[in-house]
């Protein structure tokens, strides 16, 4: 398990102010007073209470395991019970080198061992420990969660879908109102295509902007899968923000779900490297060149020549950048966009523009549609609806006044 630092707030955000958070089992009380990434920065609730300051996310794609993360107020020994009925008869923790993880608030557990397509039943426990002593562990309170549900992808499923989120840019709200749009239509997943913060500031921010809403609305049930937008660089919390997104493979990954093999880029920043604004502490050229390697060397296996559709998500676009381009879009269309003609892309979904649009195949410049999200303001967002089975792949995208706005269908 990482470095998990607790609650880090800036000295501009000093202030005197009791922060509701809404939190399972009741609320949570956040005192906002930043110094630094101290323990004591957390004040808290009425009565000394542990909680939880999310319900249990979901954030993993594989067949065989489950990622399931969540975070206390207090540092706490955690577990997952879990089972596939709702007597949830057995049971997961964090072990590492011999020992059960339990100096943490951020909890990051494994199910393993599952069954591909199958329904567990799973919830989140968190024992508070008071006190560190080399000779006795004296516990607090224990706080369970409610009891959820999750359905294990499975290789051989015949159709998926997944909805797509992108730039809502600290506008939590627009997490309900534009989930509502999909109806009661199922889906299986929620991919956030980036930029979902203006600036990373701390843990508040990703549980008040990111956590709490998809929570509520979905991510207790269905995999949350995030990817960085050139905004989730930026900010005194940006190297913290994987403590609660990371994936088994790292900030970029695959999957493969069905017909469909999908790769998520992380494309960094959209500046140069050797833009004033990050005094020399960036380093995305070299990360981006890291990111083809890996991508060249995923695209030669059998398992994505074979996939029905294969399919890229990238916050910057390898095309339609707004004019005049920054250094870091110029660098993704130079690096990615000749591997995905090379190796028949099926499909790229994008963000970062703010103008939504679906870009057909121009052959010889990307003989793949390219289809952008828009946001964050009103009447530009977007929600985006993927459903994939054995004869075609269709892209719905509709705008936040609930009217179409471009749509895409690939043949297999
Ligand atoms: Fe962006």
């Amino acid at each position: 398990m990482k470095d998990k630092k607790p609650f880090s707030f800036s000295r501009r955000q000093f202030i005197d102010t009791a922060v509701k958070v809404s939190a399972v089992g009741g609320l949570a009380y956040i005192q906002m007073s930043g110094c630094g990434n101290e323990e004591n920065e957390i004040t808290p609730p009425p009565e000394n209470k542990h909680v939880f300051l999310c319900k249990p996310y979901l954030h993993t794609l594989q067949h065989r395991q489950m990622c399931v993360r969540w975070i206390t107020n207090k540092s706490s020994y955690s577990w997952v019970e879990y089972g596939d009925t709702e007597q949830l008869n057995q049971k997961a923790m964090h072990i590492e080198d011999g020992l059960v993880t339990t100096h943490e608030r951020i909890h990051e557990i494994y199910l393993q061992n599952l069954e591909p397509g199958k329904t567990y039943y799973y919830r989140a426990a968190s024992k508070e420990i008071t006190e560190y002593n080399s000779l006795k562990t004296p516990f607090g309170e224990t706080i369970y969660s409610s009891t959820y549900s999750f359905t294990t992808p499975d290789p051989a499923a015949r159709e998926i879908s997944w909805l797509v989120l992108n730039d809502l840019h600290d506008r939590p709200e627009s997490f309900s109102e534009l989930m509502e749009l999909n109806s009661k239509d199922p889906y299986d997943f929620v991919f956030l295509n980036g930029d979902m913060f203006n600036y990373q500031s701390g843990e508040k921010q990703i549980l008040e902007h990111l956590l709490i809403p998809c929570t509520d609305l979905f991510a207790t049930q269905k995999p949350l899968l995030f990817v960085r937008g050139n905004h989730e660089t930026r900010g005194n919390f940006a190297q913290r923000l994987k403590d609660y997104f990371a994936y088994p493979e790292g900030l970029f990954f695959h999957f493969h779900w069905g017909p469909v093999f999908a790769i998520v880029l992380d494309t960094g920043e959209d500046k140069g490297d050797d833009h004033p604004t990050y005094a020399g502490r960036a380093n995305f050229n070299a990360y981006r060149r890291e990111q083809t390697v890996w991508l060249e060397q995923l695209m030669q296996t059998d398992a994505y020549k074979n996939a029905t559709y294969r399919v890229v998500m990238m916050h910057i676009p390898p095309f339609y950048c707004n004019q005049p381009s920054g250094e870091g879009e110029m660098h993704c269309n130079e690096l990615f966009a000749p591997l995905f003609n090379q190796y028949k892309v099926d499909l790229v979904i994008s963000g970062h523009t703010h103008k939504y649009g679906v870009h057909p195949p121009v052959s010889g410049k990307h003989n793949y549609p390219v289809i952008i999200g828009g946001g964050p303001k009103d009447n530009e967002r977007t929600l985006m609806k993927i459903k994939a089975n054995e004869k075609t792949l269709t892209v719905q995208m509709i705008n936040d006044v609930n009217k179409p706005a471009g749509s895409y269908t690939i043949y297999a």
